[in-house]
């Protein structure tokens, strides 16, 4: 959860309503690379963990196979103890003991859905920390506490002895986030969170405290460093000449979180400045969650409220676009992936999570009831943005690329093309009140084979293949994108 204290206002994203036809053209050059699709394992693991063996197997399911979202990205949270956080579900134990003494026993419920992940073949396994073990920050503290100076090399040693172990058991965490959100401490005390300061000018020490410890173990090459998480890009930009060409090679990519909702003049102008300073870094959209807000992205911002409904998934996913198409990123996380901010009693009122509500918060795709300890209520409540969620995570796998939609039909906020040796996916959303029809020139033969939509009405639904637009030959097809919707539709590269 964010602190909206903190929040710079965002500029918000209008997009135009979509006419009724548009026509596009996909190229035949790829652009990126997809290197993953996931979200973050804090701190629902903990409740979660409480819950009956076949509940959590579903769940586990539900995240991590392509029957379910398919995720190829899960970021587990190396907890720091929880010292000073009065929330005990976000208060993650953690293994450190002393200098080299650690207690692999603790956090069971962070390594059942870590070893989960890796079991269903999930690739990018992520090791992320909000804040160094207690007995290393200046105050002793897991949040309202600061990184302290000349405890890199005793951190990173930390973080890569942890990684060692896992990788050891088969569990292959490949890259470790040692400082998420360091602009912020999360204090005072008692914390909702952990958190710990790390200041712009203190960042590179981290960063060469961990990569000490990873080639002091031959793991750098398997396992890469992001850095540095920060929670807006606003504030990303002005805090990377502080520490990032210091240690720029060290870092596999830079991960960023977009809390400033930034419009697309504010991420082109991000995507920009990296280019110039840093150039040829690759830039990672790595958290986001809770706003509310309306189909086409208008009125989003950090927001309070719960929103179950096909607008909010279309909401998200037009931020999922926006960081894939129009910022040409490789990888996505959503936060939390479950919560239990469902903001009503669905054991008393079995209908409220279907509906919108002002006392929840849109951090998860998956909920449960925040009483389950007491009332016994095992359910797990599938919000609309998991499904919608479900086409980039089944289609976006490592490996595929993205093929650029280029011509007056073309919207970065709206569609996107992807493809692999033998098939392309085109996923488009209509953020409109009406239907319309999305005319799209291929750069090859291919043949429409099928297609599945998300609507108001329907989850993951299977759609009738795209039609072609002009009689029985040609690379033009057509594809129907009803009202607020979001449909994949799937091409073989190969003529009919
Ligand atoms: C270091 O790791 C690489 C693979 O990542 C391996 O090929 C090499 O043999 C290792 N070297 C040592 C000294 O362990
Ligand atoms: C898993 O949970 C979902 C959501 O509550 C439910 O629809 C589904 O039936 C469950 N599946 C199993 C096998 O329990
Ligand atoms: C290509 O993508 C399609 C659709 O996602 C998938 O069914 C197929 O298995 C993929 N093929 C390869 C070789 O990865
Ligand atoms: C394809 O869509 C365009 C635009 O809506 C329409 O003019 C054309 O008739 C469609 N083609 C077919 C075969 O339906
Ligand atoms: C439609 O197909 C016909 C015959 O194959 C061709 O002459 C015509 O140029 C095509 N029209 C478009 C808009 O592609």
């Amino acid at each position: 959860m964010r602190i909206p204290r903190n929040l710079l206002l965002g500029f918000a994203v209008v997009n135009a309503l979509l006419p009724c036809a548009q026509s596009a053209t996909i190229s035949a050059a790829p652009a990126q690379t997809f290197l993953g699709i996931g979200g973050s394992g804090a701190w629902w693991p903990n409740d979660l963990f409480q819950f009956p063996e076949s509940v959590r197997q579903n769940l586990s399911s539900l995240l991590f196979s392509q029957s379910g979202l398919g995720l190829s990205s899960y970021r587990f949270n190396a907890g720091a103890g929880g010292v000073g956080v009065s929330n005990p579900t976000r208060a993650p134990e953690t293994f450190y003991v002393a200098p080299g003494q650690y207690d692999f026993t603790k956090d069971a419920a962070g390594v059942y859905f870590l070893t989960q992940a890796s079991n269903f073949g999930v690739p990018g396994l992520t090791m992320f920390a909000n804040s160094a073990p207690a007995p290393l920050t200046v105050g002793g503290t897991s949040c309202n506490s600061q990184f302290k100076d000349g405890t890199g090399e005793a951190y990173g040693t930390f973080l890569a002895d942890v990684v060692q172990h896992f990788r050891s058991e088969g569990i292959l965490i490949n890259l470790i986030s040692p400082m998420n959100e360091p602009e912020n401490s999360f204090g005072p005390a008692p914390c909702g969170q952990e958190g710990m300061l790390v200041l712009p000018t203190q960042r590179a020490e981290v960063i060469n405290g961990l990569w000490d410890a990873l080639n002091a173990r031959n793991m750098t090459d398997v396992v890469g460093i992001l850095a540095d998480e920060t929670s807006r890009l606003s504030l990303a930009v002005l805090e990377y000449p502080f520490w990032l060409s210091q240690v720029i090679d060290k870092v596999t990519a830079l991960a960023h979180h977009t809390y400033d909702f930034p419009s697309d003049l504010g991420y082109s102008a991000y995507i920009a400045d990296v280019k110039l300073f840093f150039s040829g870094k690759q830039t990672w959209m790595s958290e986001v969650c809770c706003t509310m807000g309306e189909a086409d992205g208008s009125g989003k911002g950090l927001s309070q409220g719960y929103d179950p409904t096909i607008k909010n998934a279309l909401l998200f996913s037009g931020m999922v676009f926006q960081s894939l198409v129009l910022a040409g990123e490789p990888h996505y996380d959503f936060w939390t992936l479950v919560s239990k901010e469902i903001g009503c009693d669905p054991s008393q009122d079995v209908g409220c999570a279907a509906e919108p509500n002002a006392n929840g918060w849109n951090d998860g795709l998956i909920y449960y009831d925040p009483n389950f300890a007491t009332n016994g209520n095992h359910e797990l409540y599938i919000k609309k943005q998991f499904w919608t969620y479900k086409h980039f995570g089944n289609f976006l796998k490592p490996g595929t690329q993205r093929l650029p939609i280029t011509g007056s039909g073309s919207n970065s906020d709206s569609m996107l093309a992807v493809s692999n040796s033998s098939t392309i996916v085109v996923i488009a959303m209509n953020t409109g009140s009406t239907d319309s029809t999305l005319s799209l020139t291929f750069p090859e033969d291919v043949c429409a084979t099928g297609g599945f939509r998300t609507s108001a009405t329907e989850d993951f639904a299977s759609i009738p293949a795209a039609t072609r637009s002009n009689g029985s030959s040609g690379r033009d097809w057509n594809l129907s994108l009803a009202s607020l919707s979001l449909s994949s539709y799937l091409f073989d590269r190969k003529a009919c």
